[in-house]
């Protein structure tokens, strides 16, 4: 399983104490890319619970497609 995800962010986001919620105890850090409040998970890696093994999807617009190649900048060098 292979999972296109687009990020801006150039920098990591430290926590600071006063992001750790004292109703919810720990605070769960995104690790799938697909959260709204990203660093912060926010559930959305529940949409990756039915991906497959050796299938590239990628996350666009609420929408999730397969990727049926995917074709990198050292790929098209080598067809010039
Ligand atoms: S791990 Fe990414 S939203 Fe939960």
């Amino acid at each position: 399983m292979t999972r296109l995800v687009e990020l801006e962010a150039t920098g990591p986001r430290k926590l600071d104490p006063e992001d750790i919620d004292d109703e919810k105890g720990n605070v769960a850090i995104c690790q799938c890319g697909l959260s709204d409040d990203f660093p912060f998970c926010d559930g959305s890696h529940r949409k990756t619970s039915d991906e497959e093994e050796g299938t590239t999807y990628v996350y666009e617009d609420g929408e999730r497609k397969v990727v049926e190649e995917v074709v990198t900048e050292d790929d098209t060098d080598e067809n010039e």
